[in-house]
């Protein structure tokens, strides 16, 4: 892609919503007007936005104050992907490719550059996009961790702080009443949350999509506990995780969603097969949306900062197709192409792993 002025800069969040987004556009916009003059637009609803052509300028005054705010103001969807737009025809639900009319959009609004801000499914459409012409800079977000080349995505940080207090909080009730309670987290492919703040929280048993449980042994260790005084227990489980050559559990399907699957259960799963094999009276919660809401903590009030900055020094030196990252604690950025695609998930030989069963925690396995 050739060399060109940027007086215009477009950015839009995309995918599951996820404290510190604000932060972010927040950082693009102001370090966008103050450092180089550029105009500023804001795409709505992420790429619901570039498809419908919804969108307005973003002005200093308008990002003021929005630091410390959860969710997005520029709003979100996780279903809106220009090259598969849902489109029911008759009975049926066909998807169909827009992205034509997304560039069209682009060009229409006058923007020399998408900043993409979003997981591994907004990223992927943001290279397919650059790939047809667009200049893209990405910036990495999802609760989950998941997204491979940067060690840390805003927003986790948020929600393992969200769920360790709610397993402080199952801490104490179990405590009083004897009782088995299990917590259930986000996290469909990777058990990052589930595993920091399970760790954090001292559970007993931690549970995630990387490592299928058997009940058998789950039930041992609860078992086990109660035999030797300690009356009650406590586990984490990543909604994605799955028995022993059994699948994960679906909470419902949205045909219209390009990603149609939504977990949710495996808690309630879990309650109703270890009270009837162990007799232990068990409870579980489901934390859902809490843990992706609110206001972000101060780390990830940070990371969105240096992001947001980061991005902008990119567009700056017209580096294409890059995303921004950290990496060993240093900011910097990668091609998007690295990063999407393949999931960054938990292995055996994570610190934190080991370090968790050293001191007694069960995987179920
Ligand atoms: O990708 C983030 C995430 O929080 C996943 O962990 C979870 O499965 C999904 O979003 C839930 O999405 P929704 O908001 O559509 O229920």
């Amino acid at each position: 892609m050739k060399t060109k002025k940027i007086k215009k800069i477009g950015i839009l969040t995309g995918g599951g919503d996820c404290p510190g987004l604000n932060a972010v556009i927040r950082a693009v916009t102001k370090s966008a007007i103050a450092n180089h003059g550029w105009e500023v637009f804001g795409i709505e609803d992420g790429y619901a936005g570039l498809i419908e052509k919804r969108g307005h300028e973003l002005t200093q005054p308008q990002v003021s104050g929005i630091l410390t705010l959860g969710g997005t103001i520029l709003g979100t969807s996780n279903r809106a992907d220009p090259f598969k737009v849902s489109v029911v025809k008759g009975k049926k639900v066909v998807f169909e490719d827009h992205s034509d009319q997304a560039v069209e959009h682009f060009r229409q609004w006058g923007l020399d550059v998408l900043v993409a801000v979003g997981g591994d499914g907004t990223l992927s459409i943001a290279n397919q996009l650059c790939r047809k012409g667009i200049p893209v800079v990405g910036i990495p977000k999802t609760i989950d961790n998941d997204l491979s080349g940067t060690d840390y995505t805003f927003g986790f940080h948020t929600a393992v702080s969200i769920c360790t207090e709610a397993i402080d909080r199952l801490h104490t009730t179990a405590a009083a009443h004897h009782r088995v309670m299990i917590l259930e987290v986000m996290g469909r492919n990777a058990g990052w949350i589930a595993l920091h703040s399970g760790s954090a929280g001292g559970a007993d048993i931690i549970l995630i999509p990387e490592i299928p449980y058997l009940m058998d042994t789950i039930c041992k260790a609860v078992k086990k506990r109660a035999q030797h005084g300690k009356k009650f227990s406590l586990i984490v489980t990543a909604e994605g995780a799955k028995e022993k050559g059994g699948k994960v559990i679906e909470k419902k399907r949205d045909p219209k969603n390009p990603y149609p699957v939504k977990l949710g259960g495996v808690g309630k799963y879990l309650e109703e097969q270890i009270e009837k094999l162990t007799g232990l009276e068990t409870r579980s919660a489901n934390l859902g949306h809490i843990q992706r809401g609110g206001s972000p903590t101060p780390p990830d009030r940070n990371l969105g900062t240096l992001y947001g900055t980061h991005a902008v020094e990119l567009i700056a030196q017209q580096k294409w197709g890059q995303m921004v990252c950290v990496q060993g604690g240093v900011v910097k950025s990668i091609s998007i192409e690295q990063a999407v695609n393949k999931l960054k998930t938990v292995t055996l030989d994570n610190p934190l792993v080991v370090a968790s069963e050293a001191v007694g925690t069960s995987f179920g396995i």
